[in-house]
């Protein structure tokens, strides 16, 4: 069992102890209901401490029970909190560093509450699409009052012990320790304090007993309502929050808590749920490599490298320097350096200038950042990131000079979007050290890494970037060689479909409109023009030679033979007023579409909204499994990892496989068949990857 009891004297004291967080999974839930049994049969116990070891109180739900049968065998925390409120005996919840979720709702059930300073507190489920399931919404409200109450809810964030003490009439802690040190010896002194009091036999004082009531009533949850209805459009949960506090100021405390369990258990079956639960499961899941074991040795990394200060190194510097990791950066010219770092202070000082980052903070960046015009410069930095031309030649220069100047043992990395990582690495005598680092642009911002695994890289190479990632806050994903590794390559099929629906009768607004009602951050085209329209156009030159069998819609060529490459040039599939972003449609660009369809002899014709969004969606999903079944991707998850962080797929569809699993694989074929069937589109790519008819003929899904 993963609680300890010990007796202090005539204090009992359940120690929860299920490292990392004390997660309340089946066996810490026997040790709690097997801690209250054992002190209340010991005529010696007077009063019973719950407190947890190491770095929590207690996190909540034991995440490696979620889909599990342990997960709802008995004793269930609901069943546990009925225990501590039975025990006849004052039981008293000790809380330190993390309380939330269950664990949160464990302490509520507790005859009183002693927290040390700096103990986050919340009630995170809505984060996973859920309301509290253990009486959280029904208790908290009663001890911190509706308002402060519902906030924590809604927004399922933290928030300080020593800041809830502070609010007027709250009865959520009966005491502040007085340092996180002494919260043990308090909690004896204070356990011991309550037994006294109620050695004559009076009633021990339960949450459930409090009143709940919010004097504007009707009024402020209509308010409430409101105000959610903005903020969490896709999302059901946060609404559901509200109806579950307005159940306790207006239901008996018992009927309250059967609300909340319906709500609960309505919302766990919601594909918004399910979409975020997998998520959560698939960025932990991301930075686990099957064949790298979580105990490998791993390379350490205090000083890091960046060849070439463009829009990428500069990025990527920062990223490094916010983590406090000292940063060389190469260039070629002093100018390109001079241009580089002022780009990297610009960036900071407009943090500065919003208040999101303190002079002294940005002073300490800076004082991490040198540059250099020479190689030899390098030789002592453990990490090398090249962030140059894509230009193969050019990459070939780089690597041969950091091949000789670098030190043994330091890691070699790319920055490439679209040359073999494979072929760099053998440009040195060290391909085991060589690894692709594709960052997104911009690279200080966005979170996805994705970190591609030449057929040499090292093992020890793979853990420490991961490991390295994690440290400057990116979410990283492995990816295998292959053109576009796994973003770009399936993003390539997407474009292609938008491409068609512009021949087929489409114009670029009403596709993007379709995309950005489904969800997606942006549509493909105002996505194309954010990007630069040119980069497509290169690879599709690429394209033309190297599979002049692959069919592909000419308006984007026509469109950039215009000079019209997007926001840069002030000009794309739509027009841009510099400056802004908003995206003008363009008649010129309409019509030429439309000329270019009429050369095409091609009739247009109306097509729907969920035409269009199952076209630019499948064509993710079918080259996805393409990707899966040639071991690009370890698994499913990894890609709408790749997807949720990198090209804005909207979270609450969970990624394009969660997506697809969703509609069910036999109907996302069904459509793919019916594609396949459209003259203008192209039926070879619709031909199910073999292992997405597999999974339809075994009636699996992608994440299983
Ligand atoms: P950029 O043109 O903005 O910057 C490249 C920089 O490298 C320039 O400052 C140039 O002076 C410097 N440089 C060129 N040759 C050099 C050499 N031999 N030694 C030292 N410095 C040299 O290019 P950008 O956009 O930053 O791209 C860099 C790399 O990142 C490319 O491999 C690109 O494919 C990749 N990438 C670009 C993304 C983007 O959205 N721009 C996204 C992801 C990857």
């Amino acid at each position: 069992m993963t609680a300890e009891y010990q007796v202090h004297g005539d204090v009992a004291v359940i120690t929860l102890n299920n490292p990392p967080v004390n997660g309340l999974g089946l066996s810490t839930r026997r040790g709690i209901t097997a801690g209250l049994e054992k002190a209340e049969a010991d005529a010696a116990v007077k009063s019973i401490v719950i407190t947890g070891a190491g770095k929590a109180f207690s996190g909540g739900a034991d995440i490696r029970e979620f889909g599990k049968p342990e997960a709802l065998a008995e004793p269930n925390l609901l069943s546990v909190i009925l225990a501590v409120e039975a025990t006849t005996k004052p039981v008293i919840a000790a809380m330190h560093s993390v309380a939330m979720g269950g664990g949160l709702e464990l302490a509520l059930g507790c005859h009183y509450r002693i927290a040390a300073p700096g103990c986050s507190v919340a009630l995170p489920e809505v984060k996973l699409g859920l309301i509290p399931g253990a009486g959280g919404t029904q208790r908290l409200p009663r001890v911190l009052g509706v308002e402060a109450a519902l906030n924590m809810i809604v927004s399922g964030e933290p928030v300080k012990s020593e800041l809830l003490a502070s609010v007027p009439g709250q009865k959520l802690f009966d005491k502040l320790a007085k340092a996180p040190e002494s919260l043990a010896e308090e909690a004896l002194a204070f356990a011991k304090e309550m037994a006294v009091k109620h050695a004559d036999g009076s009633a021990l004082p339960l949450v459930r007993n409090l009143p709940c009531k919010h004097p504007k009533g009707d009024a402020y949850f209509q308010f409430a309502r409101n105000m959610v209805k903005g903020m969490a459009k896709n999302f059901p949960a946060p609404a559901k929050c509200v109806d579950a506090v307005e159940a306790a100021t207006k239901q008996k405390f018992d009927q309250g808590m059967v609300t909340e369990r319906e709500i609960f258990i309505n919302l766990m079956w919601t594909p918004e749920c399910r979409s975020l639960r997998h998520l959560f499961m698939a960025e932990r899941a991301a930075s686990k490599i099957p064949d790298v074991p979580s105990d490998t040795k791993q390379r350490d990394i205090k000083s890091v490298a960046v060849i070439g200060a463009g829009t990428m190194g500069g990025g990527i510097a920062m990223n490094f320097l916010n983590a406090g990791i000292p940063v060389k950066i190469l260039e070629m010219k002093q100018e390109a350096i001079d241009k580089g770092l002022g780009i990297i202070k610009k960036n900071y000082e407009a943090q500065v200038k919003k208040g999101k980052l303190k002079q002294d903070k940005y002073d300490q960046r800076m004082s991490l950042l040198t540059t250099t015009l020479s190689y030899d410069d390098l030789k002592e930095a453990d990490l090398v990131i090249e962030a140059v031309f894509e230009e193969i030649g050019v990459k070939e220069a780089v690597f041969k000079e950091l091949d000789r100047v670098m030190k043994p043992g330091a890691i070699l990395a790319s920055n490439t979007s679209t040359l073999d990582v494979d072929k760099i690495a053998s440009f040195t005598k060290r391909p085991q050290d060589v690894v692709g680092l594709h960052f997104f642009s911009p690279a200080n911002v966005m979170k996805l890494l994705e970190v591609v695994r030449g057929k040499e890289t090292a093992k020890d190479v793979m853990a420490t970037v991961m490991t390295v990632s994690k440290k400057i806050r990116k979410t990283a994903v492995v990816s295998g060689v292959c053109d576009g590794f796994i973003g770009n390559r399936m993003i390539e099929q997407y474009g292609r479909q938008g491409g068609f629906l512009l021949d087929e009768g489409c114009t670029p607004a009403q596709v993007d409109k379709a995309m950005e009602k489904f969800g997606m951050a942006m549509g493909p085209f105002r996505m194309g023009d954010l990007a630069g329209n040119d980069i497509g156009w290169a690879i599709r030159k690429r394209r033309y030679e190297e599979k002049p069998d692959m069919k592909y819609s000419k308006t984007a060529d026509l469109l950039c033979e215009k000079g019209r490459f997007g926001q840069k040039t002030g000009a794309g599939w739509y027009d841009y007023v510099p400056g802004k972003r908003d995206a003008i449609p363009n008649a010129e660009v309409v019509a030429m579409i439309e000329e270019h369809r009429k050369a095409m002899g091609i009739t247009p014709r109306k097509i729907s909204d969920e035409e269009i969004v199952q076209r630019l969606v499948f064509s993710l999903v079918n080259e996805a499994a393409h990707i899966l079944e040639e071991g690009i991707a370890n698994k499913a998850s990894d890609i709408d990892v790749v997807y949720i962080f990198g090209y804005g797929f909207p979270i609450h569809r969970g990624g394009p496989l969660q997506y697809a699993d969703e509609v069910g694989l036999f109907n996302v074929v069904q459509a793919m068949k019916r594609f396949a069937k459209n003259p203008l589109d192209d039926g070879k790519f619709w031909e199910p990857a073999p292992l997405l008819a597999r999974l339809v003929a075994e009636g699996k899904t992608f994440n299983g």
